[in-house]
């Protein structure tokens, strides 16, 4: 996946948990060279965007994305409300995030290829887990059902939508009755998240014939990051296949490189299947 697309479609970066204010050296370079060379339609940025949720943080990952040369939209994630004082988590938590980085953290994206919906996942009451209303949801699945054929129905948040009981990360509270919602109202064909700093991708939810594809992406740039290196995802999108590569800067190389890439498509009723397997490590450098 360079310069080249293999059929008409969206390409689309998943980036998460950029954490501006604690980074490794030199990994927002590498990862601007790389987006810029991927040429991407849209950047979207599932949350954590900072450490602290300082001012200063926020403004530097607004310049950052500026910079990237494509638009972008983000939905805060736990780390971009303000630690302190205490009270401002409670009274209008995102004020900053809106005035500093977007004043929509539900952003709507209406695309030829696609329908994307952000919702805002944060909850003020705590410090990692998240929470999704029904309402929310509800009210994103109605924007994705009134798409057009042949836009894929994504959803971003940053907590995941697959509660794990023990997750020390912390989980999404009403994840499942939203996911049915998103599912059965919106027909959402695509989710992403991060929070983990783990990949994560492949065949999330099945209910009946209704699979959805999900892409969990780790952290492009912090040192808290998988062991084998920061990554990003670039998605390209067609109107019955969905292709995500995972893009890595290991530990001993500056750039990113593609390391793999999971293809999807289309069955009947909008059932999603894997159609081949990921490729073993590719070498191909920015
Ligand atoms: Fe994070
Ligand atoms: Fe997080």
């Amino acid at each position: 996946m360079n310069d080249t697309r293999t059929h008409d479609c969206l390409r689309l970066i998943h980036l998460s948990d950029l954490h501006f204010g604690d980074q490794t050296a030199g990994s927002a370079a590498a990862l601007k060279q790389a987006i810029r060379s991927l040429k991407p339609d849209l950047i979207v940025v599932t949350g954590d965007l900072t450490q602290r949720g300082r001012a200063s943080e926020l403004g530097s990952a607004r310049d950052y994305l500026d910079g990237l040369g494509a638009p972008w939209v983000a939905t805060p994630g736990n780390h971009d409300l303000p630690r302190w004082p205490p009270w401002r988590r409670l009274v209008d938590p995102l004020q900053d995030f809106r005035r500093l980085v977007s004043p929509r953290p539900d952003a709507r994206v209406d695309a030829d290829r696609m329908r994307l919906a952000l919702i805002d996942s944060t909850n003020p009451a705590v410090w990692k887990a998240g929470r999704i209303q029904p309402e929310a949801a509800r009210e994103a699945a109605a924007y994705l059902a009134g798409g057009r054929s042949g836009q894929l129905r994504v959803v971003a948040t940053h907590h995941p939508f697959d509660d794990r009981p023990g997750d020390k990360m912390g989980g999404m509270h009403g994840a499942a009755e939203a996911l049915k919602i998103l599912c059965h109202e919106g027909e959402v064909d695509l989710l992403l998240w991060g929070h983990r700093h783990r990949t994560e991708i492949g065949i999330l939810y099945q209910e009946g014939l209704r699979c959805v594809v999900g892409s969990g992406t780790a952290s492009p740039t912090s040192p808290r990051c998988e062991k084998k290196g920061e990554s990003f995802h670039a998605l390209d999108l067609g109107e019955h296949a969905i292709s995500i590569a995972l893009w890595r800067r290991s530990p001993d190389t500056e750039r990113f490189r593609r390391v793999g890439t999971r293809h999807f498509d289309r069955q009947k009723e909008n059932h999603w299947r894997e159609v081949e397997p990921e490729l073993e490590e590719e070498e191909e450098a920015v």
